[in-house]
């Protein structure tokens, strides 16, 4: 058992974002679950995981015109930012225990919740069908 349990009910209904958000969510527990050792290459992983999966979110949105890109590929940056300082921690000896077990599983349901449901909205009533 894991921080999240990711099933069909938290599909937004384009297939990329959904495969992606499950191994986000697979790659999170993981995190959760390591020891202080085992974080570092794990984080990595999570991160390179990230930075392609928001590219194809926002070259979604770019596709199909959405209203609030900049706001959504802000907050991806952000929460980029934000895994860069921790893997410094990371690599400073601090196991950041609590921002794995809940700052960053809280982080993803929050993002699935508001920017990703309508983005996705968006998206299928534009009628992508990706
Ligand atoms: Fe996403
Ligand atoms: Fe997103």
């Amino acid at each position: 058992m894991g921080v999240l349990h990711w099933n069909d009910g938290l599909n937004v209904g384009i297939s990329f974002m959904d495969a992606d958000h499950a191994v986000a969510a697979e790659q999170i527990n993981a995190l959760a679950a390591a020891g202080p050792a085992a974080r570092l290459p794990l984080l990595a992983e999570f991160i390179d995981h990230c930075r392609h999966h928001f590219a194809r979110e926002e070259e979604l949105m770019g596709q199909v015109g959405f209203f609030a890109l900049g706001c959504h590929r802000g907050e991806h940056q952000r929460v980029l930012a934000e895994l860069r300082q921790v893997e410094a921690a990371l690599k400073g000896g601090d196991a950041r225990d609590r921002y794995f077990t809940e700052e960053l599983p809280g982080w993803l349901m929050i993002h699935r919740n508001t920017m990703d449901a309508v983005t996705a909205e968006f998206a299928r009533t534009s009628g992508y069908s990706g």
